[in-house]
């Protein structure tokens, strides 16, 4: 099997169970393949959770969740040292984020320090504590989730820490067929989680065979040295030079919008930094490499162009007088960028 039918065959699997929600699977996906992380904003109750557990249980990954809370200090997700009066030495407590696939949900309702060690933790792939440095796994995706309705109350995250973050992506509630489907689908898997429970109570024999069916069902999961190379062969996806000026005049022209046009030049307060670059490079590059490309076209960038610089353009207050959004803005840049 290919590194590609791998990744191919977990992207089914996700977007079964994860219906109508193709943006978030595709961008879990190029997340994974980048080494990157998620920040995902969306209504609550539209598959966020479901889709991170079930990503850890098509690899071979564990997963966790830290609901941020106003309460919450920095060593409550990082971990601490314990004294042991036994010997009095002290001993480092690992905290929930030393696993592979970390949901922080609700963000924004932590207090700034709690953010920034999060946001370190995910730019340096490490965590300091005292004098000790304490590395994370190699497998380590974090997806943050923001709510974009209850703002109230909330600590929003500084434009220059939402940059750590490969991309912003957002979900929107299904469509009338879909939501039917999604009820059916949980209805079943309800009905088949009671008829398990009801077996474990009633004879030992059927619980075993039940969790039989249980572990075929749950299939392959995916191994995190098949995940390694198909980076490197992300890594491997050839760009042409047009391709790559076309690319870099998305971010520069962020920095110097007066080029193209006044209103970019009025609405465009701060443009995307060298992160933004790179981190459109290795989405255009992933996404090529996910619709079986070895080179990227420019519909490769456009496709991952708002997703990766949403975050990036901080907007003049005239922009927000005038309800542009960043993506209005992009939608501009691709309006006038020429593609090669
Ligand atoms: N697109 C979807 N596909 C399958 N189930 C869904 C979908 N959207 C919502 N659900 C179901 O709705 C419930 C809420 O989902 P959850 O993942 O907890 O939402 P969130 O974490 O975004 O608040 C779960 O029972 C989930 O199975
Ligand atoms: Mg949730």
């Amino acid at each position: 099997m290919t590194t590609l039918s791998a990744i191919d065959g977990l992207r089914q699997r996700l977007q079964q169970s994860i219906i109508g929600q193709e943006t978030l699977v595709d961008r879990l996906l190029i997340a994974l393949l980048c080494n990157g992380h998620l920040l995902v904003e969306g209504a609550p109750g539209l598959a966020k959770t479901r889709a991170i557990k079930e990503l850890a249980t098509g690899i071979e990954a564990d997963y966790q969740r830290i609901q941020f809370t106003p309460d919450l200090l920095p060593a409550d997700i990082t971990g601490t040292e314990i004294y042991r009066p036994a010997d009095g030495s002290f001993k480092f407590q690992h905290g929930p984020l030393f696993n592979n696939l970390v949901l922080a949900d609700e963000i924004n309702r932590a207090p700034a320090k709690v953010q920034s060690a999060l946001l370190e933790a995910m730019a340096e792939q490490q965590i300091s504590v005292g004098l000790k440095t304490y590395r994370l796994p190699a497998l380590f995706m974090v997806m943050a989730t923001q709510n974009p309705i209850e703002q109230e109350g909330t600590y929003p995250l500084p434009e220059a820490q939402l940059d750590r973050f490969l991309m912003h992506v957002r979900i929107d509630y299904p469509d009338a067929t879909r939501e039917r489907d999604i009820l059916r689908l949980v209805r079943e898997e309800n009905t088949r989680a009671a008829n398990a429970d009801l077996a474990v109570n009633a004879d030992q024999t059927v619980a075993i065979s039940g969790n039989d069916t249980d572990s075929e069902q749950a299939g392959e999961r995916l191994s995190a040295g098949l995940l390694f190379s198909a980076r490197q062969e992300v890594l491997n996806v050839y760009m042409a030079d047009d391709v790559e000026q076309y690319l870099l005049r998305f971010v520069t022209t962020t920095r110097d919008p007066a080029s193209v046009s006044p209103d970019l030049a009025r609405w465009i307060a701060f443009g995307a930094s060298p992160r933004g670059t790179i981190a459109l490079d290795a989405c255009a590059r992933a996404h090529a490499w996910l619709n079986q490309r070895d080179y990227v076209s420019p519909e490769d960038v456009q496709a991952v162009v708002h997703d990766t610089l949403r975050h990036r353009i901080l907007l003049s207050y005239e922009a927000e007088a005038d309800a542009i959004t960043t993506d209005t803005v992009i939608d501009q840049l691709l309006s006038y960028l020429a593609v090669p």
